[in-house]
């Protein structure tokens, strides 16, 4: 089985030894009960550094709601067991007052504004300053040359890269692209939330997304009325939509005259939360 540290100085002891015998180390964070899009975020970290740890903390200042908290799956030894076939090396598990010190009410905290404000960040107050704060923790604590992150929760990745921009850290952000289930559903461990039915319908939001992706690509130019139209179609299949929005890939802003676009949405099915995006590359300009 992979070997586990729970405490911040051990792992870094061993990050420092690696290092100093000129091996890159990969940091990949999850929040456990991990599935095949976070192995694959283990592949691409292996393909990058010749060390990876991986951490598994199911962090309390990115919920907000406790309710959620509660309920959110921690499967540390059915990980172990998922990882001890992929290329990690380490797993880093720290107690939640070995990441926060001072406790959480005490905890220094790290804002990204403008990039967590607007989509997940409307809906979910506080939550990108939970994530910029436990991720700032984990580099600081790890000191990787480089950090994977999955595209599927494509503002969580732009929030990161702007703090460690921001914060001049020396270590290199990656994303790596979601993976999909046969039917298109991005695999996420809420899923596990999903009745067999809602399952089945799940992946409706793929489809609404790739349906939208395809009127844009095709020269739509009227965006807002596309954003409207996809919260429709998701509410036909079944969804509660929260939002569907058109934005410009590389950094969130709005979608004007570019033609590297994202279309994002969140929308609830039954007990679960779920998240989405596609890139939409094409010759939009060309086209209108
Ligand atoms: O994407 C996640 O699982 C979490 O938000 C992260 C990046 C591990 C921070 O807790």
């Amino acid at each position: 089985m992979t070997p586990v540290i729970t405490r911040s100085s051990e792992l870094r002891r061993q990050v420092a030894d690696w290092r100093a015998e000129g091996r890159r180390v990969a940091l990949v964070p999850t929040m456990g009960n991990l599935h095949a899009g976070h192995l694959a975020l283990v592949e691409r970290a292996a393909g990058l550094a010749e060390r990876v740890v991986v951490s598994v903390f199911v962090n309390p200042t990115q919920f907000d709601d406790p309710a959620d908290f509660e309920r959110y799956p921690r499967t540390l030894e059915a990980d172990r067991e998922r990882l001890a076939a992929a290329p990690c090396d380490l797993v880093f598990a720290p107690t939640p007052a070995g990441l926060y010190p001072f406790g959480q009410a005490a905890a220094v905290r790290i804002e990204v504004p403008g990039l967590s404000e607007g989509l997940c960040g409307a809906w979910r107050p506080g939550h990108f300053a939970g994530v910029a704060t436990v991720v700032c923790r984990l580099l600081n604590v790890c000191q990787p040359d480089l950090a994977v992150f999955g595209e599927k929760d494509l503002q969580q990745l732009r929030v990161i890269e702007r703090l460690v921009a921001d914060l001049q850290m020396p270590v290199d952000i990656v994303g790596a692209p979601t993976v999909r289930e046969a039917d298109g559903l991005a695999m996420s461990s809420r899923n596990t939330y999903l009745s067999k039915d809602e399952r089945q319908r799940a992946a409706g939001l793929y489809r609404t997304l790739c349906r939208l992706r395809d009127a844009i690509a095709a020269g739509e130019p009227d965006l807002k009325g596309l954003e409207t139209t996809g919260k429709d179609w998701l509410a036909a299949e079944g969804f509660v939509p929260e939002y569907v929005e058109i934005r410009r890939w590389r950094d969130l802003g709005p979608p004007e005259g570019d033609d590297d676009l994202v279309v994002l949405a969140a929308a609830r099915l039954g007990k679960a939360r779920l998240i989405d995006n596609l890139r939409v590359r094409g010759k939009r300009k060309d086209e209108r």
